[in-house]
């Protein structure tokens, strides 16, 4: 065969891996909505994923699993510190997250990124069958669209950025910013969570890359970018540079947003479950029947604010305006990134808070706050959002957050409260949420007991119309709305040539 008609490049491949005491593996699709959505376009297209298995120093073979045609891209452990724990997560990561924590900039790391964006590359353009359509996931892979263009120039690209992307003042900061730029220029069309995210872009690729866009779209030729290549190839060892004379192309590229979504289907399908609902009733009695039970469900991750939400918890049961007997909060972290930094100090933080917390005011037969330092199945978080009075989401800064979205689609009685930071993309199209500002910690904790006060009529109201944002906005619509717009401009270059 000459290749896959539409390809996913993400820095995960779409299954999970258990090992077996005998050491067998078996695979299972992972959890999220990027993988139900892209699913049934897998299937129907004749589709491929390229991605890392999650183990360093192995190399796999393509296989089949359900619908997904997978082709692992190997790591080293190398590759692993400073490709992925490194430049992706404590570089980028805290960059486009407002520098919450100080972004570590190295330049092994960023040669490390390159080479891996490289692999990354080779592999989509391996895979890819004459004309595909290519869709590459997210921040690890930002140089993926332009090396891609350059190996393949006759396949369509789309790159959707999952995360913020920060205003020019901190994106400035990046060593490699131009490099970024171009890398992520190679595509059709870019993606982003919010308007004020692609007008960041569009800031930055004016004043780093002198290209203007008009009504969300800019030209761009290999000329310019190669001759800009060339100039910075001596201070960045290892740079390609695409040799002169080699015929120009000139491409378009589109920009914009298409703010993410939820598989409403699949929470749907469980929130109407008798077990489901069975397991929540369940959990209000394990707790002791509180009158309020709140929630926080989050990656272990300093962006979420769960710092502040649980300092805010405290100081109300210091205020005494909530006791452990009539309330509960239960935090799920779930472990992420565990051996970055800025990770294992906030892991150190929660842990001391919580503990602080809990010995002042537990009792024998009560928790203050129930911490949960690892990942449930998706079933026990339905039950969970399902027995909670009041949804904590108080990320600093958020691309998007699923998890106030799920909240929202799980409360098919249209009971239960949100309290959502206005600093997340959600919080654009949850305008019915209680929006609060993380960082005031008197406003959040108004916030909470407004959220358990509210008046009845008023929470349904509010959960009914979030629930119609929801409910007609799901994953599926998202990834058919941005694919359609990819085939419009894919086939608007192919057009020109
Ligand atoms: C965020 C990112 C994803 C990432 C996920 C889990 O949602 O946008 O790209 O996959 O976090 O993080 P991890 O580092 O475990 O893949």
């Amino acid at each position: 065969r000459d290749g896959y008609d539409f390809v996913v490049v993400s820095n995960r491949l779409p299954v999970d891996r258990d090992i077996d005491d005998k050491g067998e593996s078996t695979w299972r699709r992972s959890p999220g909505g990027l993988v139900s959505a892209l699913a049934p376009v897998m299937a129907k297209r004749d589709g491929a994923w390229v991605g890392w298995h999650g183990a360093p120093d192995e190399t796999l073979e393509p296989f089949d699993h359900d619908v997904f045609h997978l082709v692992p891209v190997g790591l080293s452990e190398l590759e692993v510190e400073r490709y992925y724990e490194g430049f992706s997560n404590a570089t980028l990561w805290p960059l486009y997250h407002d520098v919450i924590a100080p972004p570590e900039f190295h330049r092994t790391w960023w040669y490390a990124y390159r080479r891996v964006n490289e692999r990354f590359a080779r592999m989509a353009a391996e895979t890819a069958a004459p004309g595909a359509t290519v869709w590459v996931q997210d921040y690890q892979l930002q140089l993926v669209p332009r090396m891609l263009r350059k190996l393949r120039p006759d396949v369509t690209i789309g790159f959707f950025n999952h995360i913020p992307f920060p205003p020019t003042e901190i994106y400035s900061q990046l060593p490699w910013r131009k490099a970024v730029l171009e890398g992520l220029t190679g595509a059709d069309l870019i993606g982003f969570q919010r308007p004020g995210d692609a007008q960041n872009f569009q800031r930055c690729v004016r004043k780093f890359l002198g290209v203007r866009f008009t009504n969300g779209a800019a030209d761009f030729s290999e000329a310019a970018i190669a001759d800009d290549a060339a100039a910075a190839s001596s201070s960045e060892p290892g740079q390609e540079t695409s040799g002169a004379g080699e015929q120009d192309t000139t491409w378009t590229v589109h920009a914009a947003a298409y703010p993410i979504s939820i598989d409403v289907e699949a929470i749907r399908e469980l929130a109407s479950d008798p077990e489901t609902k069975k397991r929540a009733k369940e959990i209000r009695q394990e707790l002791g029947n509180p009158e309020t039970i709140y929630l926080g469900v989050d990656r272990l991750d300093y962006t979420k604010g769960i710092l502040h939400r649980i300092k805010a918890y405290g100081e109300l049961l210091e205020d005494e305006k909530i006791t452990v007997e009539n309330s509960a909060l239960i935090q799920v972290a779930s472990p992420s990134r565990e051996r970055v930094d800025s990770y294992i100090q906030l892991r150190e933080q929660v842990e001391g808070m919580v503990g602080r917390i809990n010995g002042q005011f537990d009792t024998m037969a009560h928790t203050a706050v129930r911490y949960l330092h690892h990942g449930y199945p998706f079933e026990e978080m339905v039950a969970l959002y399902m027995a909670a009075d009041v949804m904590l989401v108080t990320a600093l800064r958020d691309g998007m957050n699923l998890v106030a979205k799920e909240y929202v689609a799980a409360k098919q009685d249209r009971s239960g409260a949100l309290v959502l930071s206005e600093f997340t993309g959600a919080a654009e199209q949850l305008k019915q949420a209680i929006l609060v500002n993380p960082h005031d910690i008197d406003g959040l904790k108004e916030a909470m007991l407004y959220a358990r006060d509210m008046p009845g009529a008023e929470a349904k109201k509010r959960m009914s119309s979030m629930r119609r944002q929801v409910l007609t906005h799901d994953v599926v619509d998202w990834s058919q709305r941005f694919l359609e717009d990819l085939a419009t401009y894919g086939q608007q270059s192919a057009g020109r040539e």
